[in-house]
């Protein structure tokens, strides 16, 4: 399965923080937004991951990631020069999905909670269409909303509806299988004149295989698009992180765990970090597992 982190858009609701750099390398506590997205992906299992942003951006995120060997992963970038929509990233990654089944996850979401390793490997196993997360809101007006019937099956998906018929969001995480690059060249722009996901993810529900996968309580999914939202999730990880003393998203851990790379080049990782305590951090989950 190919993973592709979504991380274009002017991030207008941002500034002026965003007027100079972008959004998703703005600080998320203690390491860079797009961090988190990437970390999912990792947990999923997926090493062939392609990066889309704004031209102006790219040379960024090549500073910070590299070619991804760092991390036994393998990052390519993908210009987006407008925001034409979520939905276009299957266009410009259609080379990198090749007939692959894809992961596509949006460059300003955080999911955190136990067992997701477990939810991601079942929704990779039982994905026939499309997969979509699903986790309750106090704001669905601001999401794509999804309609449940009482066996949990997908009724309805509605974007940002004015009278939502529920207030199950749909997260910015989706699975979906290889034809889903067809299925994106046959879209139209919609109203506001972007390709909208919630018209891919209706396109499968039609043909019955869009499935939602609810994320419940116990689970944390936050996106950091304002500035409230932002300040909230650095809150979220410095809390969770000083508390138990683990680290949220932290890429290295990551790989090490699965077995993209071994202890020593974790060690190492962490040694050209050595004057912050992510640093420090990464030696030591890099000593604990030599
Ligand atoms: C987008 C999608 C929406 C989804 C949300 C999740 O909205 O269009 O369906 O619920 O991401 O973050 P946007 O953030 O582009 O307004």
């Amino acid at each position: 399965m190919k993973g592709i982190v979504l991380a274009g858009g002017n991030g207008t609701r941002l500034h002026p923080l965003t007027f100079a750099t972008s959004k998703q390398l703005l600080p998320i506590y203690d390491k860079p937004m797009i961090y988190y997205p990437i970390s999912v992906l990792m947990l999923a299992g997926i090493r062939d991951i392609l990066l889309i942003s704004t031209p102006g951006t790219i040379p960024q995120l090549r500073a910070l990631l590299g070619d991804g060997s760092r991390l036994g992963v393998s990052f390519s970038y993908a210009p987006q020069p407008e925001p034409r929509g979520i939905a276009d990233a299957f266009l410009i990654g259609s080379g990198h999905i090749g007939g692959d089944d894809c992961a596509l996850i949006l460059g300003d979401n955080l999911f955190h909670g136990a067992g997701f390793p477990e939810i991601l490997r079942t929704a990779q196993e039982e994905l026939d269409g499309c997969v979509l997360f699903g986790y309750p809101v106090t704001d669905p007006e601001r999401y794509g909303i999804a309609e449940l019937d009482e066996h949990g099956h997908l009724m309805s998906i509605e974007e940002k509806p004015l009278q939502p018929r529920s207030d199950n969001a749909i997260t910015g995480l989706y699975f979906y299988d290889s034809t889903v690059v067809e299925l994106a060249r046959g879209l139209r722009p919609s109203a506001r004149g972007e390709l909208e996901i919630t018209d891919v993810n209706r396109i499968y529900l039609s043909q019955g295989r869009a499935r939602l996968i609810e994320l419940g309580r116990g689970f944390t999914w936050l996106d950091a698009g304002t500035h409230q939202s932002l300040l909230e999730a650095s809150q979220y990880v410095e809390i969770l992180e000083h508390r138990q003393g683990v680290r949220v998203a932290c890429l290295e851990e990551i790989a090490l765990r699965m077995g993209y790379i071994s202890a020593d080049e974790c060690y190492s990782r962490g040694i050209e970090m050595k004057n912050s305590s992510y640093g420090h951090y990464v030696m030591d989950i890099a000593r604990s597992m030599a």
